[in-house]
């Protein structure tokens, strides 16, 4: 059964916690919602020990009258199961549901999602409050899709007790069977005398003397990532099982710091796909943040997708939090739908005035509604209501960029010949260039079908197994156009050494071999020269690489490795792959991309002044395209010349104007 999102038109509202206020407040609530233009909420996320007082004693009347004044006002639903706060109640009555850490150390409750994730005590109760309210709301007319938990893994992704270790063990076991000899295969164990003869000896890796077994921290990674993901699906039965026809979401956090779980693994269980995302304070280019969030997040749920939660002005959980300047807010929320989502939502309904958010801004400021906040919310309100026909429609792109979290979890293991590697760091430098250039990017998994691309950039690709090594060759001997990071293909999905010279798996594709890393320690780059720009640097990364069929771009300019090749292209079967053995300085990865995508003929979504981003979402009747400016002086861009602006409502015949810091959607009638 297709269970989707029954809202009409785009979705707009956020986390509302009115328990959180006396009930005079409520009224308020509904008034400035509708005023808002707000059509869903999500509503419950934590509100557990509100209702279930004590074990198997519930009290639905808060809930019940908040749903039904959200029915009798026109806003749907999206109802959460509490299950990311359980009530101090619980702890007491089992302790050994509390999460303890690599130190062995236990946490306290006090706060939020603090349980152990393997906890029977803590499944069975989460499933038991989950059933609750499953039955009560199942009907009920506010209710248009579930929100399974809230952020799994946030803040408990890992728990080390002995309860989760023997997790761990039956995870392993149906991982590798009943004999420990392929674990200790996949492992390594005879290195550091780590061989285990039975399984009561394996543990997970807890804070040991010196670096535990990098497969054995793979592994965990995996377990842990899975161990969540069998909470959600649980909940996510007990949910469908009282109402069928009902979607079932949970809000995934890509974003910059966040890694904890496998969302390729988590996505294709949950009907909507959803995600969080927060700015970074410390992020200049924030707008390249949202954007690679959102493709990604976009190519998880393969379409359109909800963005559950983002901020209207500062968070409260960075060491300083950045307020958002002059249309900040607009253009983040739309630069989120233009990357695909339907519905637009945010950390929270009203500012709270206790709790540990609450400097935390919300659509409804502590100012209330004389502030600039709620006049930036109406208005987008307005705006999310104008751009109704984008809904369903979706990007398409010619270039795909490889994302695996073993690989990125791989990467940043310790004892790395460098400790400087960081997954999200380089694939966000090579995201800038096309970011910059306009071009339209997905991402996929390493063994995806890659039929619908003529580019294909692995940035970072540390870990490949077989399958996925011989589906990058097959596209570019294809005819397809491959592009490979340093230090990729270089361990098998054990994490072992591929042997005979690197970059391992990639070795005969890219028509090259290294036999030595040599990795660039922070503050000191190696020059590049070739056919790179003036003045070119290196950094993180170099490797003394011999051509095998391939042709050099650029060479070391000095250092120990002078004369080596730095970046290469071989040709390959009907297509090409080149090679970039270390990180080049931003103009100089640009000029490489450049020529790269050229090569593979890729152009830009629309030609556009530098910092004006345009997206484009496709949909059965027209092309949507999406013109933010982030130069703060403006632009024209060149339309259809039956183009209408859809904010305006006017038409725009050849060009659309942008004004400075501001966001246009242009509908192009397609089938002309
Ligand atoms: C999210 C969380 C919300 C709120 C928000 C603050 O991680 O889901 O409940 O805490 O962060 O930015």
């Amino acid at each position: 059964m297709k269970r989707t999102l029954s809202v009409p038109g785009l979705a707009y509202g956020g986390d509302y916690n009115p328990e959180q206020w006396p009930e005079e407040v409520w009224a308020e609530d509904m008034r400035l919602m509708r005023e808002a233009g707000v059509n869903l909420v999500s509503v419950g996320i934590f509100s557990w020990a509100l209702l279930e007082p004590s074990e198997g004693v519930y009290d639905f009347s808060r809930l019940d009258k908040v749903l039904d004044l959200l029915h009798d006002n026109g806003i749907a639903a999206d109802l959460a199961t509490p299950t990311a706060a359980p009530p101090a109640w619980f702890f007491r009555a089992h302790p050994e549901a509390l999460p303890t850490d690599r130190d062995g150390r236990t946490l306290s409750y006090g706060s939020r999602q603090t349980f152990c994730p393997s906890s029977p005590a803590y499944r069975e109760a989460a499933l038991r409050i989950a059933r609750a309210v499953a039955e009560r709301y199942a009907d009920h007319p506010a209710v248009v899709m579930w929100h399974v938990h809230n952020e799994y893994g946030c803040h408990n992704a890992a728990c080390y007790c002995d309860t989760s270790a023997a997790a761990f063990r039956r995870w392993l076991r149906a991982r590798y069977g009943d004999d420990p000899a392929a674990l200790n295969d996949a492992w390594g164990t005879t290195f550091w005398s780590q061989w285990y003869y039975d399984w009561e000896e394996v543990l997970p890796p807890r804070a040991t003397g010196a670096v535990p077994n990098p497969t054995h921290q793979l592994d965990w990674r995996r377990f842990c990532s899975d161990e969540l993901l069998s909470l959600c699906t649980a909940e996510r039965d007990v949910l469908r099982a009282a109402a069928p026809s009902v979607p079932a979401t949970t809000n995934f956090m890509v974003m910059a710091n966040f890694e904890a779980l496998d969302y390729w693994r988590w996505a294709p269980e949950l009907d909507v796909v959803s995600n969080d995302h927060y700015l970074m304070s410390t992020d200049p280019e924030s707008e390249i943040d949202i954007a690679l969030s959102g493709d990604v997040v976009r190519s998880l749920a393969g379409g359109p997708w909800l963005l559950m939660e983002h901020s209207t002005g500062a968070v409260n959980w960075q060491p300083v939090n950045r307020a958002k300047g002059p249309g900040e807010l607009r253009r983040n929320a739309l630069a989120h739908v233009a990357r695909g989502a339907d519905g637009v939502a945010y950390f929270q309904w009203r500012a709270a005035k206790a709790g540990a958010e609450q400097w935390h801004s919300a659509m409804l400021p502590h100012a209330g509604t004389d502030s600039r906040i709620w006049q930036d919310v109406v208005r987008l309100g307005a705006d999310l209501k104008a751009l109704a026909e984008v809904r369903g429609s979706t990007g398409t792109a010619e270039v795909a960029v490889v994302w695996d979290w073993d690989a990125r979890w791989a990467l940043e293991l310790p004892s790395q010949p460098s400790g400087e590697l960081r997954f999200l760091e380089l694939v966000r430098s090579w995201y800038e260039p096309l970011w910059r250039s306009g071009v339209a990017v997905d991402f996929v998994r390493p063994d995806a079908d890659l039929s619908a691309y003529r580019l294909v950039l692995a940035p970072s690709l540390y870990l490949v197994d077989d399958a996925g090594a011989a589906n990058l060759a097959a596209f570019a001997e294809g005819g397809g156009t491959l592009a490979v990071g340093f230090h990729s293909g270089a361990v098998d999905e054990n994490c072992h050494v591929r042997l005979g010279g690197y970059p391992g798996a990639f070795r005969d594709v890219l028509g090259v071999r290294s036999d030595e890393p040599f990795p660039l320690l922070p503050g000191a780059p190696v020059g590049l020269s070739g056919a790179v720009p003036e003045g070119a640097t290196g950094t993180l990364w170099s490797e003394r690489l011999r051509l095998e069929g391939a042709e050099a771009v650029a060479s070391y300019a000095d250092g120990p490795l002078a004369g080596v090749p730095a970046v290469t292209r071989h040709g390959y079967g009907a297509g090409a792959a080149w090679y970039l053995a270390t990180l080049p300085d931003p103009d100089t990865l640009a000029a490489v991309l450049d020529r790269v995508r050229s090569e593979a003929g890729v152009e830009p979504v629309r030609s556009a002044p530098a910092g004006v981003e345009v997206v484009r979402r496709r949909g059965p009747e027209a092309d949507y395209l999406f013109v933010i400016d982030h130069t703060g002086r403006g632009a024209s861009v060149p339309v259809a010349a039956d183009a209408t602006e859809l904010l305006t409502g006017k038409e725009t015949p050849g060009s659309v104007t942008v004004a400075p810091g501001d966001v246009a959607v242009v509908r192009e009638p397609r089938g002309r």
